[in-house]
């Protein structure tokens, strides 16, 4: 499988996505956009800095004329306004122009917030992701969509802004945590279900070893999701159509995660949100009743949830209507057809979803019977 892939926008070559080992090979890569009178500001998270920040850090500085390293504290918290002017704060008092560089070195939070300063710094510099958790690599680091949070909306302000270059290590996957990495698999798992059947038994054939991170494994995994999201980006760069597929789980999951206060991370909301989806999708007769069960329950060997007591069900359904992919005023409910072929659906009722989520939601007392 190729070790590179290029993502087009417009039908055009626009930025590549490398697969490495190590981080070895990204001061090679960072050759072709001619640095050498140009300056790199390195923006990481607190935790990312500690495990990577020096070692990237020497090894940029040798292909550019000087290389600094800005860093925030980590977690969705930190992803808003404020630390975007921080950032501006300190590229400004390092002198940096249109033609300095940023490279964003850490999870979606990182790649978001720095998408979003690349795309609006001087009306835009370039930009360079290293995702390095699996949701980033599979994810959030590809498409261009960037943005933070407002209030206590997700998300509420970005833009389209594309990197320049992915460059992804996928060693350093083993360094996440359980439940980081098993959310990142919700993403994974989703691509499977929407598009592309056969790599989704794949991914169930192979549970244990993507559970134990065994390298060869995970590689062909990151490689196999990223051509898929590539694929449907390439599509509609703009989110105009086929990009919504994407959305599977995440009508009902964004609303499990608003309401409990991401208490839950949002993969594992994603993965209570496809149960929903595919429950619907049986309901209406679109998925057998072997493959609702059977798409359910194979959430679990992936540690992802597939019930919880901790919502409130009304509100999670009153959530659901602060949709963003509202189309005027309809929800764009992502239905599955069949394992590997997902379809958008703007006629799914308040009730049907009512439905769904009573089937994720079991009583606290429950528990102990
Ligand atoms: N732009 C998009 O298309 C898109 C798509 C999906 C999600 N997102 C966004 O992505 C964000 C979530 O991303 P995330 O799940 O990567 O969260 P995150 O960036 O907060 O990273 C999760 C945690 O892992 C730590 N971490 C990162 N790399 C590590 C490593 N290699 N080893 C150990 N710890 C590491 C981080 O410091 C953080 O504490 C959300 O804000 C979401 O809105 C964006
Ligand atoms: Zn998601």
């Amino acid at each position: 499988m190729a070790e590179r892939l290029t993502v087009e926008v417009d039908k055009k070559p626009a930025y590549d996505i490398v697969f490495e080992a190590s981080f070895d090979a990204l001061g090679g890569e960072l050759e072709q956009f001619d640095l050498k009178e140009r300056k790199i500001c390195i923006i990481t998270d607190s935790n990312v800095e500690k495990l990577y920040g020096a070692c990237v850090q020497s090894l940029v500085a040798e292909h550019c004329r000087e290389c600094v390293l800005f860093s925030f504290p980590a977690g969705e918290e930190s992803k808003n306004l404020e630390t975007v002017q921080k950032a501006y704060e300190f590229l400004i008092a390092h002198g940096f122009d249109r033609k300095d560089l940023l490279l964003a070195l850490g999870g979606g939070v990182v790649g978001d917030l720095t998408g979003f300063v690349a795309a609006t710094y001087l009306r835009g510099v370039a930009f360079i992701q290293v995702p390095t958790t699996l949701l980033a690599q599979v994810d959030s680091s590809i498409g261009g969509k960037t943005g933070v949070d407002f209030k206590s909306y997700k998300n509420m302000v970005g833009a389209f802004k594309m990197p320049k270059l992915v460059y992804m290590n996928l060693s350093v996957l083993k360094d996440l945590d359980d439940r980081q990495y098993f959310a990142g698999m919700a993403e994974v798992l989703k691509h499977g279900l929407i598009k592309d059947g056969a790599y989704y038994e794949w991914l169930i054939d192979h549970f244990v070893e993507i559970g134990d991170r065994e390298i060869d494994i995970i590689t062909e995994m990151v490689k196999r999701s990223c051509i898929i999201k590539k694929n449907v980006v390439e599509k509609d760069p703009t989110e105009q159509g086929e990009r919504a597929l994407l959305n599977f789980g995440h009508t009902i999951g964004h609303a499990i995660e608003k309401q409990m206060d991401f208490a839950y991370l949002h993969g594992e909301c994603v993965a209570l949100g496809m149960v929903c989806a595919a429950y619907i999708s049986w309901k209406r007769e679109m998925l057998s009743m072997e493959e609702y069960y059977e798409i359910r329950d194979m959430f679990v060997p992936f540690q992802l949830p597939i019930s919880t007591y901790k919502i409130d069900p009304e509100k999670v359904l009153e959530y659901t209507k602060n949709d963003k992919k509202m189309d005027a005023g309809k929800i764009k409910f992502i239905l599955l057809k069949k394992v590997g072929r997902a379809v958008i659906d703007t006629s799914v009722t308040a009730e049907e979803m009512r439905n769904a989520i009573s089937e994720i939601y079991y009583k606290e007392e429950e528990l102990y019977d």
